[in-house]
């Protein structure tokens, strides 16, 4: 088959990879020229990409930014970003645009699949209007469908191939040519009635997490008070083998996805006049976990007789999980912000992300920076980092990722 994917971002050239793998041929589109030509020189910035899995199957990948190259394809996957407005309200800038650009090329007989995670209904009344201005009709001249991406970047154990792939289709016919597609890649598909079901279930599964990293947060920030420790309590916990799941607290959430899907929910459910208030409660809790973390710092200055205003802070990780170099709607980023107002000094050390532009900071070397500094900050917890050495060299270290659980320490400050 010959399958486009439109937006080659952290969703889209996973996917691409994937298609390719399986044998088939990509033309993949994007806006950004940049990226185009480093995909098309065979280099990756998605850490989930090596460029040599990239480079491997090159010849039968096209990158462009010509949404005309989409022509021939049989499918057009789209994985274009779907963030917030300023006042937070679904952007469907980039789905617009590039479903208009799409109807100016669309043919009869093709499919288009939407992956980008967006509220219930989006497919059948933004995008399905878009495309039909192709003189085409949806359902009939050509197919539709939804279907969520599930990826979680940094994971290795569930790819695209073993992880089930929800699919929508806005008819019976359409659902069964987005199920052949994806049966190339994916070894469990999962049929839903509508695409509003497939769009739904997928902000259901982020609204979860959501939610139940919040209310661990907020346990977190009470045995604080209560002067408890809440890895200990969050192991115990995890323990029952039935009727409980597991989720650590931390510095807050970040990514595209977390902070930002479920409030594409919420504004959906004012048209049908409900407020989500688990989906807001959860936001607040989560938003406010940097500045409980910034108290926190102060505190355990204060205890170690300094100032915030003066002191040097080294962040250790900045990006939001471990084994990623992805800053989007990263905590750290507004802690270090936080810090700064409060006139810390601030380093960071972060093996996946070289620099800061927007803080003009780049990465230092840990050790120099563990020596030199008055408070080391464990904020993102990467993979072979030696927190025994963090902990051995820094005057003064404060751990909201759990990594010294068990350990006490005169220097040592646990969330
Ligand atoms: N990153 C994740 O972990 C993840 C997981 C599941 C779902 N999603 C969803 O997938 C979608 C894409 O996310 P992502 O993380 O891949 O974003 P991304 O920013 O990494 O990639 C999106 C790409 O789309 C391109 N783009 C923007 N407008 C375009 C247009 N009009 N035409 C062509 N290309 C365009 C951008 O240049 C970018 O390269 C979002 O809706 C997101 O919520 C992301």
């Amino acid at each position: 088959m010959k399958i486009g994917v439109i937006g080659l971002g952290y969703v889209g050239l996973p996917l691409a990879v994937e298609f390719l793998e399986a044998g088939h041929e990509v033309v993949g589109v994007d806006v950004d020229q940049r990226r185009v030509q480093a995909i098309a020189e065979g280099v990756s910035d998605i850490e989930d990409i090596p460029s040599e899995r990239l480079r491997a199957v090159l010849d039968r990948f096209t990158a462009s930014t010509r949404y005309a190259d989409l022509a021939n394809v049989e499918a057009a996957i789209m994985a274009v970003p779907t963030p917030l407005s300023r006042n937070r309200e679904p952007d469907l800038g980039p789905l617009v645009s590039a479903g208009r650009s799409l109807a100016e090329v669309l043919r009869r007989g093709q499919l288009v699949v939407l992956e980008s995670t967006t509220y219930p209904g989006t497919t059948r009344e933004r995008l399905v209007p878009l495309l039909e201005e192709s003189g085409l009709a949806a359902g009939v001249d050509f197919n539709v469908a939804y279907s969520p991406e599930r990826v979680d970047p940094g994971r290795t154990d569930y790819t695209l191939r073993n992880t089930p792939k929800v699919v929508g289709g806005l008819t019976g016919a359409c659902l069964e040519r987005a199920l052949e597609v994806y049966g190339e890649v994916c070894d469990q598909l999962v049929p839903v009635s509508t695409p509003d079901a497939a769009e739904m279930a997928k902000l259901l599964e982020n609204i979860f997490r959501s939610v139940n990293i919040a209310l661990v947060n907020e346990l977190a920030m009470l045995a604080d008070r209560m002067g408890m420790d809440i890895w200990e309590v969050v192991d115990a916990a995890a323990t029952k083998p039935f009727g409980f799941m597991r989720f650590d607290p931390g510095p807050g959430m970040g990514g595209h996805c977390l902070p930002v899907d479920p409030f594409y929910l919420t504004w959906r459910a004012r048209e049908f006049d409900m407020p989500t208030e688990f989906i807001e409660l959860a936001g607040e809790v989560n938003q406010a976990m940097p500045y409980f973390c910034v108290e926190k710092i102060a505190g355990a200055l204060n205890e170690h007789a300094k100032a915030v205003r003066g002191s040097k802070v080294l962040i250790i990780g900045v990006s939001y999980k471990p084994g990623v170099g992805d800053l989007r709607e990263s905590p750290a980023l507004k802690m270090i912000r936080l810090l700064r107002d409060r006139g810390a000094e601030i380093s960071y050390s972060d093996p996946y992300v070289a620099e800061l532009a927007e803080h003009d900071l780049v990465s230092r070397p840990l050790e120099p920076e563990l020596e030199a500094c008055d408070c080391a900050v464990i904020v993102t917890h990467h993979p072979g980092l030696d927190f025994d050495k963090v902990l051995a060299t820094a005057p003064l270290v404060v751990d909201f990722r759990g990594v010294t659980r068990g350990k006490t320490a005169p220097n040592l400050v646990r969330l």
